[in-house]
């Protein structure tokens, strides 16, 4: 099945402003109000699920409706917490005099380029691991769609990255003795921590490449760089094995919309809306109209979340 009904995991993607947070909202409330148990992530720094539901959310689970919950992670006090748990797991590994430099070098490898963006995936890991026997849908409203696809594609880097790492760490297991119990021969613990993380990605990729658990979409406007934007997004998951088979056609001028210069606007928005149905003839498309107003209320994402469920029962039928 192509849609993203009976997916337990599912990511949304997109440009800034194409409507992410809002269609992930909607679907949240879409699946809770049937009764399942929803579980919604956003990984965007520019949040914006916090403003949806009116509700101030944190970096930890919090209840936001009958079978809803939600969690906005904080990046900052990711790649911090992150970067304790490193420091953590060296502790009374490490001989006290290299304490400090270890920890230097350790403080400086989380200002490097990238190393947020790690943070932010061993969360997106834990979470998938951790929730998906507690939940019957988790939706994760991803950043703009560049970061997505680098975020989607670490469970791959990061296995020939640790790959790496341990091969290292077995070379230079015999010097290492040195630097841990004072210079007496153990097991190489640094060895295990990253053969778990090693694991722990092993595990989430096998989740994520299950098309039968794991659905992606992409939210776009007929526009010209949204729908350029989103087929170079579809082609780069592909080449991951990821494939999206649905897509949210958002802010689709409605029929009653009136009046010259709306009729002139629809005129080039059909080009694009073919131009849509002929670039992505693989994926199930799901149209969503332009409403009159912001989605800023519960009342308007009710009807937002109607559409989406209307458009799947298309589908579907
Ligand atoms: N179908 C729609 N009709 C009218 N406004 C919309 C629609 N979808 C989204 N919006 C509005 O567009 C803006 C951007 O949507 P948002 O979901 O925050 O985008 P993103 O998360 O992709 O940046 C918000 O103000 C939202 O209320
Ligand atoms: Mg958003």
């Amino acid at each position: 099945m192509s849609t993203l009904k009976n997916k337990k995991i599912i990511f949304v993607g997109g440009k800034g402003g194409v409507g992410k947070s809002t269609s992930s909202a909607a679907l949240a409330l879409a699946f809770s109000r049937t009764g399942q148990k929803t579980l919604i992530i956003s990984t965007d720094p520019a949040h914006n699920l916090g403003d949806i539901f009116h509700q101030k959310l944190k970096n930890e689970k919090k209840q936001l409706a009958k079978n809803l919950w939600g969690i906005e992670i904080d990046p900052v006090q990711e790649s911090k917490r992150y970067i304790d748990t490193v420091k953590d797991n060296l502790k009374g590994l490490v001989k006290s005099t290299m304490v400090q430099e270890v920890h230097r070098q350790i403080d400086m490898a989380s200002a490097a380029p990238g190393a947020d963006e790690a943070a932010l995936f061993d969360r997106i890991v834990s979470i998938i691991l951790e929730e998906k026997d507690n939940f019957d849908k988790i939706i994760f409203d991803t950043a703009p769609t560049g970061h997505t696809i680098r975020l989607l594609s670490l469970p791959e880097i990061m296995s020939v990255w640790i790959d790496g790492l341990i091969e290292r760490r077995q070379k230079i297991n015999t010097n290492y003795s040195q630097l841990l119990n004072d210079g007496e021969p153990v097991e190489d613990p640094i060895y295990e921590v990253l053969q778990k993380r090693k694991d722990k990605f092993k595990a989430v990729r096998e989740i994520i490449l299950d098309g039968s658990v794991t659905g992606f979409t992409f939210v776009l406007i007929p526009e010209r760089l949204p729908i350029l934007e989103t087929e170079k997004a579809i082609k780069q998951l592909d080449q991951y094995h990821l494939h999206t088979r649905t897509l949210i056609v958002n802010k689709v001028l409605p029929d009653y919309a009136d009046g010259a210069f709306l009729s002139k606007r629809r005129a080039q928005e059909q080009d694009y809306l073919q131009q849509i149905d002929k670039t992505f003839s693989k994926q199930t498309l799901l149209r969503i109209p332009l409403f009159e107003e912001d989605i800023f209320d519960q009342e308007k994402l009710e009807i937002f979340a109607n559409h989406i469920e209307q458009s799947l029962k298309e589908v579907h039928s």
